[in-house]
């Protein structure tokens, strides 16, 4: 298979870990007899720093004209201590996914067994959880009208959605769940919020037409308790961008770390991969960053836009195997862990690589 990739590694970490991505692409399509060809591109803090934009034109031509793009992060400290700088790293990535129509993101909370007790949840209440979270990634209070008073004491941000917009990501949602274990919850503030109000009533709608998927309704608040409390009831999760943003941080617990959490977003055209963690500058530069979530998100790009699953699936049980031999980064480290097995992110990326090439040839 020919495919295109562009590459985007971004701010902080960004770099370190989507090298490791792009090093097992490269491996699969060597071990696979693929032909994939890349380019890279700027976004975020460096592209600021390059160009005085946080998505230059130049990138978002590579992006429309490439098959898949693989990311890393965007963000920088000097922007969270000052809300009243102007032009933002962040506005690069929430421009790409509008543009390029990116209105679905996944987030799978895929939980390895040997990272049970990785997590600060009891390993009991975890044992068996699988979601997929469909965060709305391309409306809401992210893209509503921003205000701010004459005085600067008075701002405000517009929770906003089209009827349209819950439907086609619900559509998208439901036809996962009946993949899947059939069940589908929608998450919303539907006792307080119009918009959520609107919501709710889409996908009661939406729903009539999938009556072997089992759907529930649960408020945000009450859904970030049980998220906690017993995750292993939900299987497709559907909902708002705020709230999905917020809700996949804390599911990404479950899983033992942020650098575990992997993401596709798809909608209109070309597919958009990337770890759910930021920048993280604390640890920039240390070799201490988890690789492992842009190496899952190389797996969901592979799956999700090429259809090529047995590679995807390859990708996952080398890592499985890093895992079971008891391999460790720092974030996903327990009090088990041999202290000779935590490793920096390249090591973590070269044995991930060798098992892949393993396994290529035992298979
Ligand atoms: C995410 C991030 C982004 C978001 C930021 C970096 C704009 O937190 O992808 O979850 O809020 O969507
Ligand atoms: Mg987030």
């Amino acid at each position: 298979m020919k495919k295109h990739i562009l590459v985007i590694p971004g701010d902080g970490i960004g770099p370190e870990v989507t090298t490791w991505g792009k090093a097992v692409l490269e491996q699969i399509a060597t071990s696979f007899n693929h032909e994939f060809t890349y380019d890279e591109a700027l976004m975020g803090h460096a592209a600021i720093e390059a160009t005085g934009n946080p998505l230059p034109d130049e990138t978002l031509e590579k992006a429309k004209k490439s098959d898949a793009i693989l990311f890393g992060a965007v963000g920088h400290a000097k922007y969270d201590n000052d809300p009243s700088l102007k032009v933002r790293p962040e506005q690069g990535l929430l421009k790409i996914r509008k543009e390029l129509g990116l209105y679905a993101n996944l987030r799978p909370i895929l939980l390895f067994d040997e990272l049970l007790n990785a997590s600060s949840i009891k390993a009991s209440i975890l044992k068996g959880t699988d979601i997929l979270f469909f965060r709305e990634l391309t409306g809401d209070v992210y893209f509503g009208e921003k205000l701010r008073s004459e005085d600067r004491h008075t701002a405000s941000d517009l929770m906003i959605y089209h009827k349209y917009e819950v439907e086609r990501i619900a559509h998208k949602a439901y036809e996962a769940a009946m993949q899947r274990g059939r069940k589908l919850c929608s998450v919303d503030k539907a006792n307080v919020l119009e918009s959520s109000r609107l919501w709710r009533e889409t996908v009661q709608e939406i729903a009539k037409q999938y009556p072997e998927v089992e759907t529930t309704h649960m408020f945000v608040d009450n859904a970030a308790m049980q998220l906690i409390k017993d995750p292993k009831q939900f299987d497709v999760v559907l909902t708002a961008n705020l709230f999905g943003d917020i809700l996949t941080d804390e599911a990404s617990q479950i899983a033992g770390s942020m650098g575990m959490l992997a993401s596709a977003s798809v909608g209109d055209g070309t597919g958009f991969f990337e770890p759910i963690h930021g920048s993280a500058h604390d640890i920039t530069g240390k070799n201490l960053a988890n690789p492992l979530a842009s190496i899952l998100s190389v797996a969901l790009m592979l799956e999700i836009s090429f259809g090529l699953k047995e590679e995807a699936e390859l990708i996952i049980s080398a890592i499985d195997q890093v895992l079971k031999e008891g391999f460790r980064t720092g974030d996903i480290a327990d009090d088990t862990t041999s202290p000779y097995k935590v490793l920096g992110t390249e090591e973590m990326g070269k044995l991930v690589l060798k098992f892949i090439t393993q396994k290529t040839y035992t298979n």
